[in-house]
Formats: C-alpha cells, structure tokens, sequence
C-alpha cells in the first residue's frame, strides 16, 4: 500500500451550457471534478485549498473512514467548514473497499458542480471476481441549472416554498441535445466492436433519481456503492443521489451509434426536471457526430416495476473471499419514519404562513453551529443531545394522510450507540405532505438491505420474509414511496455520523440525525485524535 497525494483547489470557473453561462465553483476548474484514483489499503491526503468566497467541504462518499470521521467532510457534523483562504488536508486510509464511489462538496448546496468519481482499485494482484473488462470509463450523471445554485435554495428558505427544479440532466457534465441550445453539448462514450468495458456509474444528481440505460446493449450489474453484487443482467438500472453501480458492457453490435439516456426516476407528484440528457456511445471508426442511429425509449419517470425489477434482483456476492457479514443478534431495534412535513413560518407569506420542512420521527434536525464531532470529543456542552426518538412519538396510517395541523419539532438529537453494537433499523415512508422515495445516506458505514416493502411496515410478517443470507450492501438506500426499508450494520466505527437523505432539499429541509459512536477499548478501537489543521469554527 501506499500513500497518495491529491491536490483539490476550489476556484471558480465559467461554464456555458443551454445557451447561457455563468460562474460555478469548481475543483481545479473541472466540470464534473477530477478523479481521485486509489487502491485498497492505500492512505489518502487531498490538500483542499479554498480560492473562492464560499465555505466549503469535501465529502468522501461511501469511505469508510474507519476511526478517521475528521476527514469524512459534512460541514457542522464532523468539521466547521474551510473558510475562504484557507486549507485544510483530508487523511485516510481505505480499509476493506474496493469499487467506485464519488466525493462532492457537503455545504449547503455547492456540490451540484463541485463532485467527482474516486475509483478504488483492488490490491494489487488481486483480480475483480467478474471477467476483466478491456477498458474502463467513468459516467458521471448529474443536473445543470442555469441560475446559481446557492441563490436559488436560499430564495426557498425565504419564502418556505420548494425550490426550482434544474434545466436539464447531465452525462459527464452534458445534457446531451435537449434543445437547440445544446445541439453541441453531447459526452461521446467511444467503443471498439468486440471489446467490454467496466462503465463506473456515479449518480451525483442533487435532487432526482435516475434510470440509465443504453440502445440495444444489455448491462451486467458487478458491483453497487462499491461493494461486490452476484452479476445479473438487466436493461434498464435505477440509481439515486449519492450511488454508484458498476456494470459491464459487451460491445457486442458491429457499428453504429447508440443512444445512452438518463432520465428521471419519481414517484411522486412532485415537479422534477423532465428532460432525459443523452449521450453517444460511439462505435470506432464512426465520424464522430452527434446524432446516434439507434435510439431507446426511457421508462415512464414514475415507473416503478422499472426501478424494483433492478432493485429486487441486487444481491451481495456472498463468495468466499468477500462474504456477507451480517450482524444476527441485534442490539438495538429501531423504527424511524422518513419524510415531509410543516412548521409555522410567519414570515412565508407565500407559503401561507407556514414552510416545508422535512424530518426523522417527526424532528426536524437543527444544523448546530459548532462540529459535533468536535463537541463530543473535546466534551463541549450545550451542542446536541443525545434522546434521538428509537421509534415514531405516536402511531399513524404512515402511508395514508397525515394527522391534522401536524408540525414537526426541531432538535439536534443524536442516537447513541456503543462500539460494536449491531442496529436494525426500519425506515418508514410517512404522507404527511407527500409520499416520495427517499434515498437515506449513512455516512461511516455500509448496511445490509434485509428488505423492503410497500404500505405500513408490519413487524410480525415482514420480519418474516427478511433476506438474512445474502443482502445487498450499500451505503445510500432508496426507502419506497408509500413504503419502508430495513437495514443492518453493526456500529464498529467511533464517532459522529451523519444521516440523511440524499436528495439535498430534503436534508435542507431537515431529514437528517446522526449517530454517535462510543469509543471501545484501547486505541485500535477509539477515534484518533483531531488534525492539526482541523478548521475551527
Ligand atoms: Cu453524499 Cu452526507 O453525503
């Protein structure tokens, strides 16, 4: 193993697309950022140099950071932010992984530009457990808005309103032509007939699920937040802000060139971006144009038999070198309803007095303003408290409409834990405005899907049908519109973790908790002291 150095500089950049530009902040004036390459067991150190006049953070979605949460990134959680002009150096080392994953910005709304792709290698000499692919490429999938992000979610928060939906989808940074302003915006995915290739699927979206899919080739699902999954293979996959999936494509046709699209996966009568952005896979020897031959029809955006044929059939690879390890005895059994609901807002007078807000057993977390991860550590009072609700504060048709003049209640509450206790939690959809899917995030930790379903969850049957033998494991799960999802991991990794939704209005609105993690025994078990230049708030 080895170290590797990365240098991150945040600077703006001027971009154009569908006609119109303006300036993004971006990581070495990249537009989806660099990708930070690694193998299994190497040590990390990004320098993050911030050169533009907002604060900011990196997170390394989906790292472990095993006793390393002071580099995890998640701005008032396990850092104050790096101010303007300042640098800070993200330390850690990768234990146990190997796939894709994907960093991006965890401050307010700056990581709708400032994202990329980190590939972890496996050790060295150590083969993929799927027939080497002749070539690998990075898909990047993600949403383009023609007005600055960050004056767009502060103008919702005024008025307690739901903010604008993006102008288009993008694929490696294009929309591909979804309109006559971006006939030359289109990402060119150039093959060779006969070869395959290993496509690093990154869904780094803020705001909206995808479907991806490619005309007239099959894909062969290896791997999902990169962890390894039995292959299978399938049309069309479904993927949500903050996963990855790894697949396998045989370019199996002659010639041509084939529409690849990614388009809106909801279901939910929310207003979402509509447009699919489309990119060319581009068969050699082609003069390179940007209008494929071949086209596909993308799934309807509330389909959901599309998205559970894909989810349904994920599952860990369960082989002899890389086993499923699922905790059976279960400490602490939990319950949290997951979803939208109200606050008075004086003030939102277009909202009619009151605003959006969103919540974990109806608390709506309250961003504090000192790291809480530095609060536990250095025993700095009065920062959070630790009576995180294990269940709903009363019981409810989730999946019907909410009880009248329903508010939320506020809170920084954390729910803790002791090294190496083992969690089951079952996450509840809840309509109290509206059912949507939720793609719940756990930073510090994989989890094992045990299962899933639709309607209130019932323990006595549901339990029954759990898939205890060879769960997927993720890092973000998608909990289903009018439904619920149960998870397990066992808490072998101190400190402070966050939690939260991936679409990032909802963690505006405040569907976020963490977890606190206890120190075992000794150092092998314990968080390692605070960096030198950990920024102070
Ligand atoms: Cu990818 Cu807390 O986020």
């Amino acid at each position: 193993c080895k170290v590797r150095r990365y240098k991150f500089h945040v600077v703006a950049k001027n971009i154009s697309r569908l006609c119109s530009s303006k300036s993004i902040v971006t990581v070495n004036g990249e537009f989806p950022g660099p990708t930070l390459y690694a193998r299994e067991d190497d040590t990390v150190l990004v320098r993050v140099v911030n050169k533009v006049n907002h604060n900011i953070t990196i997170h390394w979605h989906g790292i472990r950071q095993l006793r390393t949460g002071w580099a995890d990134g998640p701005a008032y959680v396990t850092q104050c932010p790096i101010l303007p002009g300042h640098s800070y150096v993200y330390n850690f080392t990768i234990t146990g992984q190997r796939g894709t994953l994907l960093w991006h910005a965890h401050v307010n709304w700056l990581r709708s530009t400032v994202h990329g792709a980190i590939v972890i290698l496996p050790k060295r000499g150590v083969p993929y457990p799927f027939p080497k692919p002749d070539e690998e490429l990075v898909l990047v999938l993600g949403e383009w808005w023609k007005s600055d992000t960050e004056a767009i979610i502060n103008e919702a928060l005024k008025s307690g309103m739901a903010p604008n939906v993006s102008d288009s989808h993008t694929i490696n940074g294009f929309p591909g032509k979804v309109s006559n302003c971006s006939n030359q915006e289109v990402y060119n995915l150039p093959v060779e007939s006969g070869k395959s290739y290993l496509l690093r699927i990154i869904n780094a979206a803020l705001n909206e699920e995808l479907f991806f899919k490619i005309a007239n080739h099959k894909l062969t699902i290896v791997e999902v937040d990169a962890t390894y999954v039995k292959p299978f293979e399938i049309e069309t996959i479904v993927i949500a802000p903050g996963q990855t999936t790894n697949v396998l494509l045989k370019a199996n046709q002659k010639s041509g060139k084939y529409l690849v699209a990614a388009s809106p996966f909801m279901d939910a009568p929310v207003a979402v971006d509509n447009l699919t952005a489309t990119a060319t896979l581009h068969y050699s020897g082609l003069t390179l144009s940007n209008t494929p031959t071949f086209l596909t029809t993308p799934p309807p955006k509330n389909s959901t038999e599309n998205a559970n044929n894909f989810l349904n059939s994920l599952r860990g690879l369960n082989s002899k070198t890389y086993p499923v390890n699922l905790p059976l005895k279960i400490d602490h059994s939990l319950y949290f309803t997951i979803g939208l609901g109200l606050q008075p807002c004086p003030s939102c007078k277009a909202a009619n007095g009151s605003r959006v807000v969103a919540a974990v057993n109806n608390v709506t977390f309250v961003m504090p303003t000192t790291a809480l991860l530095q609060a536990h550590y250095f025993n700095i009072g009065g920062v959070f408290t630790t009576d995180f609700p294990p269940n709903p504060p009363f019981f409810f048709n989730f999946t019907g409409s909410g009880p009248k003049n329903l508010n939320t209640d506020s809170g920084t509450k954390v729910y803790r834990l002791k090294f190496n206790e083992t969690v089951q939690l079952v996450m509840q959809d809840t309509g109290i405005l509206t059912l949507e899917n939720h793609p719940v995030h756990l930073h510090g930790f994989n989890f094992f899907v045990i299962g899933s379903g639709l309607g209130n969850y019932n323990s006595t049957i549901d339990s029954k049908n759990f898939n205890l033998v060879d769960p997927v494991e993720r890092n973000t799960v998608g909990v289903p519109a009018g439904g619920w999802v149960a998870i397990r991991f066992r808490a072998d990794n101190p400190g402070v973790w966050f939690m939260h939704c991936h679409l990032e209005i909802h963690t505006t609105w405040g569907l976020k908790m963490a977890f606190l993690v206890d120190n075992g025994q000794g150092p092998k078990q314990s968080l390692i002291p605070p960096p030198k230049d950990l920024p102070k708030c």
